[in-house]
């Protein structure tokens, strides 16, 4: 028997979710990781365990197969959820709002189904910065209105949502909600990084395959916002530090059993051009760019305001831009083509 308390991670070996693990595991929790893989390598949970060195439970499961959940439930003694597994890339929700809907909505209501059944009522859910739209003011408060602009975004919103009547109807609940600012880096180790497939949706990665010869240049989309550079601006948070903020969340948690909705962020913003010019340091090479139109939906600039995490959760981030592109360009100068073999 083992005192270690033991947290059940959906979308375990994501970009978030494989940093969240090793952090987890370092912390002495006992990790139970589930994923179905549609958007990740069964390679990133065999690194986590070569960076921890400790034992990992994997099921290649996916979040809206009930009887898989009733399963693992059985099976393990779970204190906490943290809910990752979803799908994430804007334009791919517009195309396709009902496999979004699916997976993401009627995903996470089978799960919390699942979990009520089974009575674990610790929960800690993938938020996005995303919620608050097109924000009237920066830094962005939690309390600030929310609105979206698009299916993927709509989807978090709905969650929040039902999470919100969820624990009106059930006071035993607890429940942390997380809105990630920009996920950027990678485990200073190089081992772990964002692998996406396809063209990449997120600065950092697009920048990071420039750097490396895998794409000839980079398009900024925007010279003419209303930024300081006229490139859109960005709460770059380092990927550790955001899975710490999952530590301090179950902390809070287990500790005060009170629920909360709060920003991961660094209150800090960068545009693009800074990014831009912060990668060229960290791998010495000249990122290659055009400025191009705005894309539909953007927004000229996004950052947090922390002091909510840091006040509730005691949770505040640490690393800085040039250490989130040194991380990230370890990462992808040492594994050029993500954790696949070429
Ligand atoms: N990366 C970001 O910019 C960002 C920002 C805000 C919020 N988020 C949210 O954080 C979470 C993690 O994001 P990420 O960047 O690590 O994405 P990711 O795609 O790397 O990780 C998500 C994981 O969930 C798995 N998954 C998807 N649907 C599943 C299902 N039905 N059953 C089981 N597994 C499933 C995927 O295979 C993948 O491993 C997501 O919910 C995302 O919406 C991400």
């Amino acid at each position: 028997m083992t005192d270690k308390k033991t947290i059940l991670v959906t979308g375990a070996s994501g970009y978030i979710g494989s940093h969240t693990c090793v952090e987890l595991l370092n912390s002495g929790y006992a990790v139970i990781a589930l994923d179905n893989f549609c958007n990740s390598s069964r390679e990133a949970l065999r690194r986590v365990k070569r960076i921890t060195d400790m034992p990992i439970t994997v099921y290649d499961a996916d979040i809206r197969d009930r009887a898989a959940l009733d399963q693992i439930l059985r099976e393990h003694r779970i204190d906490a959820v943290i809910h990752f597994a979803g799908l994430k890339a804007v334009g791919e929700s517009v195309a396709k709002p009902l496999m979004y809907f699916e997976n993401n909505v009627a995903g996470s209501v089978t799960l919390l189904q699942a979990l009520a059944q089974a009575n674990v009522k610790r929960f800690v859910f993938s938020s996005s910065a995303t919620v608050y739209g097109d924000p009237e003011s920066v830094p962005i408060e939690e309390g600030a209105r929310l609105s979206v602009t698009n299916p993927y975004g709509r989807s978090k919103l709905m969650v929040e949502q039902l999470l919100a009547d969820l624990l009106h109807s059930d006071a035993s609940w607890s429940i942390g909600v997380l809105r990630y600012f920009n996920p950027a880096g990678a485990h200073p180790s190089g081992l772990i990084g964002e692998d996406p497939r396809g063209i990449p949706n997120n600065l950092t990665p697009f920048v990071a395959q420039v750097a490396a010869g895998r794409r000839e240049r980079l398009s900024v989309f925007g010279g003419d916002y209303p930024t300081p550079d006229g490139t859109g601006v960005r709460d770059y948070i380092h990927v550790v530090d955001l899975a710490r903020g999952h530590l301090a969340a179950l902390t809070a948690l287990f500790d005060t059993g009170k629920s909360f909705t709060v920003n991961l962020g660094t209150g800090k913003g960068y545009s693009v051009l800074e990014v831009v010019r912060a990668f060229e340091k960290a791998c010495g090479r000249t990122i290659a760019y055009d400025i191009v139109a705005r894309r539909p939906g953007d927004i000229a600039t996004c950052y947090a305001n922390p002091a909510m995490a840091r006040n509730l959760l005691g949770w505040q981030a640490e690393k800085g831009i040039d250490e989130m592109c040194a991380d990230h360009w370890r990462w992808q100068s040492r594994n050029p083509h993500g954790f696949e073999p070429a």
